[in-house]
């Protein structure tokens, strides 16, 4: 495998694997578990060679986010890559992103504002942003983004569809289900922040939302249950509970009624400093 830090060599990397055959893009921010993992072999699967990004991309950290304390391991993220048959890592510099003078957003509305969108002011114009110029430096056939951030996904697809893309079109933008941990915690790179206190009492997020999925699918009332979802979250150890919505799975628009349609039940809480999300399907499948 090999890591590649400049622009121009990219070019040529990505365009000798495209001469053997379809090219995948695995973008990431590092600190690789077994979730991100999944989205490397469903792409192995699908795609000739895959290509995997890692950078910290600070226009979608808050100013009081955790950038400078965001775990950043790539010795150990590239063994593991390069374990699972990766072609290429593509490891900008911040100055490589965003040279001197950078002066776009992509700013996705809609799909972006409610949700973490609400409670992160910017984070998807950032994360729009970047994942565009990943998919014009890299310009692969098709790109793997986790279903555990949800609304991440319903944004890139969005900016795929309206802004015409063909690298990856959004038909070749691909979903892979969240990778848990045996207790139902989602992976995630922000669980190595967690106390081993904190780390037990986290479970309780999931085991909170398959209860008021259990609750909706059965009937109860939609409002009863989110604000009992809440009350569980925090009876956990939570601190408190960003957000629990149920919303159309595919515009997010929240829903008060029993789902008809594909819809998610999707949450984000705190524990102590950290903070947490998961979504889960509900109702009828896609
Ligand atoms: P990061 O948090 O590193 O996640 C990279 C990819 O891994 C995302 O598509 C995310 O949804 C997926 N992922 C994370 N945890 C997962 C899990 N438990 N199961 C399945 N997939 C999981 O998301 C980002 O980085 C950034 O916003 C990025 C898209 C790279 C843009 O900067």
């Amino acid at each position: 495998m090999q890591t590649v830090n400049r622009l121009e060599t990219l070019r040529e990397v990505v365009d000798d694997l495209r001469r053997s055959g379809p090219v995948a893009l695995v973008p990431t921010m590092g600190a690789l578990h077994d979730g991100h993992m999944a989205l490397v072999r469903a792409a192995r699967q699908k795609a000739r060679h895959v290509v995997a990004s890692i950078f910290v991309n600070p226009r979608q950290f808050g100013p009081k986010e955790d950038l400078a304390a965001y775990p950043r391991t790539l010795a150990a993220d590239q063994a593991r890559l390069e374990a699972e048959g990766v072609a290429a890592l593509w490891a900008p510099s911040v100055e490589e992103m965003y040279p001197a003078g950078f002066a776009t957003t992509v700013s996705v509305s809609g799909v972006s504002d409610g949700l973490c969108g609400a409670a992160r002011p910017g984070h998807f114009d950032g994360v729009a942003t970047v994942v565009l110029k990943l998919f014009n430096q890299v310009r692969p056939d098709m790109a793997f983004f986790g279903e555990k951030d949800w609304q991440q996904l319903a944004v890139i697809r969005r900016m795929a569809a309206d802004l015409n893309l063909t690298s990856p079109c959004v038909d070749n933008i691909v979903g892979v289900p969240t990778v848990r941990e045996g207790d139902g915690l989602a992976m995630s790179s922000r669980n190595a922040y967690l106390s081993p206190e904190q780390r037990a009492q986290a479970a309780g997020l999931n085991r909170a939302m398959r209860r008021a999925i259990a609750a909706i699918e059965g009937g109860n009332s939609v409002a009863v249950t989110l604000s009992q979802l809440e009350r569980d979250v925090v009876e956990a150890g939570f601190s408190s509970v960003d957000y629990a919505v149920l919303a159309d799975a595919a515009s997010l628009v929240p829903l008060a009624e029993t789902p008809v349609a594909p819809a998610r039940l999707l949450v984000a809480a705190r524990i102590g400093s950290t903070r947490l999300i998961d979504n889960m399907a509900v109702g009828p499948a896609a």
